[in-house]
């Protein structure tokens, strides 16, 4: 191979329906390996350091569509008459990564993102993949932010918040799912994705975070989908549910020490 990726999955279909594989790539530049590694597909500081490797997995070979799945599914409900003046405002993408949900929203015409991610190298990696999506990529953790995060974004308002991709699998933990959404008004909007099967097991702490905001009656579902965020190695469909929500009553902020 001259240029680009060569990738093999080591390990079988019997993890993956938890949505995490072990494989093995290399990339060639001019016929010859420039990078070389065995690496989990959630490791994804490493992933983020081998430019175009993360699209290369998930989009290029795994068929993931959430980008597009929930951007499509947030455009529905930001087209109703409503809503509609949301589409002129600030929207918060939360664990952007490299970037691919703010292209989607800017494709439906959304002017103002905020990128923000836990990872320095989500941020490079989308500088390097020449990015323009986000008016700010901010860094840090939103479990317990620092300050000066907290003041940016406050200053920036978003009314928008999406995450996609990043929720579940000891990822971002419910809190700073909850503080996100806490930079939120009534009326505003929220979308994100979850595995289906952390919502079916009926253990997960994200089945919690769901009955609370549902019950607490702070937030109104509008949709919800079941769809296929993504392919196993072997084919095997990878199922999700988006969510899309409104508002209802402030959130309170929870910093976690
Ligand atoms: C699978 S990637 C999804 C990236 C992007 N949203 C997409 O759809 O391509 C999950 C992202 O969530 C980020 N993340 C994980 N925990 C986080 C946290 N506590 N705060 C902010 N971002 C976090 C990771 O660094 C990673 O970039």
């Amino acid at each position: 191979m001259q240029n680009g990726f060569s990738i093999e999955f080591l390990e079988g279909d019997g993890r993956s329906q938890q949505g995490v594989e072990t494989f093995h790539f290399q990339r060639f530049k001019g016929g010859k390996i420039v990078n070389e590694a065995t690496l989990k597909t959630h490791q994804y500081g490493e992933i983020y350091k081998v430019p175009g490797l993360y699209e290369f997995i998930f989009y290029e070979t795994l068929q993931c569509r959430s980008h597009t799945f929930m951007v499509g599914m947030l455009e529905k409900a930001l087209r109703q008459e409503e809503n509609n003046g949301l589409l002129k405002s600030t929207f918060l993408d939360f664990g952007a990564g490299t970037g691919l949900v703010g292209e989607e929203l800017r494709k439906i015409g959304v002017e103002r993102i905020i990128g923000l991610d836990i990872l320095p190298r989500a941020m490079e990696a989308y500088q390097t993949a020449g990015g323009t999506s986000y008016e700010i990529y901010l860094i840090d953790n939103m479990s317990n932010p620092k300050k000066q995060t907290v003041q940016t974004i406050m200053e920036y308002g978003p009314h928008v918040a999406i995450t996609v991709s990043a929720l579940g699998f000891n990822d971002v933990p419910p809190v700073a799912f909850n503080n996100v959404l806490s930079f939120l008004a009534p009326n505003d909007l929220f979308a994100f994705n979850l595995c289906s099967k952390i919502l079916e097991n009926g253990q997960a702490e994200y089945n919690e975070v769901i009955s609370a905001l549902e019950g607490c009656r702070k937030v109104e579902f509008l949709d919800k989908q079941k769809y296929v965020h993504r392919y196993s190695p072997g084919g095997k469909e990878i199922l999700y549910h988006g969510f899309v929500g409104k508002i209802i009553e402030p959130i309170s902020f929870n910093r976690v020490e």
